[in-house]
């Protein structure tokens, strides 16, 4: 089971028709998504050959806008997303601030019973959550620099203070973290989930080691098995 299996899973019970994500790259995700709209956004889309022939054909559908998340939402969500959004995967730039902006504006248009998936919310070891100022250059220099101690390929930022950030301000939202894909957080309206024993002063100034000795709270860490019961697979 990864993100797409999630997401599939939830488009087909909640019956969802419109499909949005944050951070397309390659397609990997979008292209197999089981949705009758598609909405891709990023500011730079890395579609192989074959991937652009087969939509050029018509056999693999989504709509793309090649902009960052902010750009969209400030000039053209209003126009695109007019009849909301059921199912988001939030997954462009993992920084805490730019996550955080990009699940308040996905919760703007996102319909009655509609869900927000993040990815990245779980890192597993300090260097995959290492904090940049701006762009992921910033991490692609450490390495080259081997200035990244433990440095395993994957990098998830601090996505995860979206997560504990949510927990503690919205008490409108259900907010947890699916043990799996590098934590796959889930948002939706509701009721908060559980109360967590941190000010939001300790989650925004949280370092690594504070989030590894926090962090089944700090994410409202549950086993994968849990999204088929919240969304009410028997
Ligand atoms: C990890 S990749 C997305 C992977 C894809 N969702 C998947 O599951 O296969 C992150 C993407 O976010 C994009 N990105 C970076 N900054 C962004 C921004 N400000 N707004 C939207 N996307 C952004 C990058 O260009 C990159 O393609």
């Amino acid at each position: 089971m990864n993100r797409l299996d999630v997401l599939n899973m939830i488009i087909k019970q909640k019956k969802a028709k419109t499909y949005l994500e944050i951070g397309v790259q390659t397609g990997t995700v979008i292209s197999k998504i089981q949705c009758s709209r598609k909405i891709g956004v990023d500011p730079e889309f890395l579609f192989s050959l074959p991937l652009k022939i087969k939509r050029l054909l018509g056999l693999v559908k989504f709509e793309t806008y090649e902009y960052t998340s902010d750009y969209f939402f400030e000039h053209l969500a209003k126009t695109v997303l007019k009849d909301g959004v059921d199912v988001a995967l939030v997954d462009g730039l993992h920084t805490y601030e730019q996550s955080k902006r990009d699940v308040e504006n996905c919760l703007s248009y996102l319909n009655e019973g509609g869900i927000i998936v993040m990815h990245d919310c779980n890192p597993l070891n300090e260097a995959a959550a290492y904090t940049i100022k701006e762009h992921f250059n910033e991490v692609r220099e450490k390495v080259k620099n081997w200035d990244l101690p433990g440095w395993q390929g994957q990098w998830n930022g601090d996505v995860w203070k979206t997560v504990a950030d949510l927990l503690v301000t919205r008490p409108d939202l259900t907010v947890f973290t699916l043990d799996m894909d590098y934590g796959l957080g889930v948002v939706t309206r509701g009721k908060r989930s559980i109360d967590i024993p941190f000010s939001i002063a300790e989650i925004q100034q949280g370092d690594y080691a504070f989030f590894e000795k926090n962090r089944k709270q700090l994410l409202n860490l549950k086993h994968p098995k849990f999204i088929k019961e919240f969304i009410g697979i028997a």
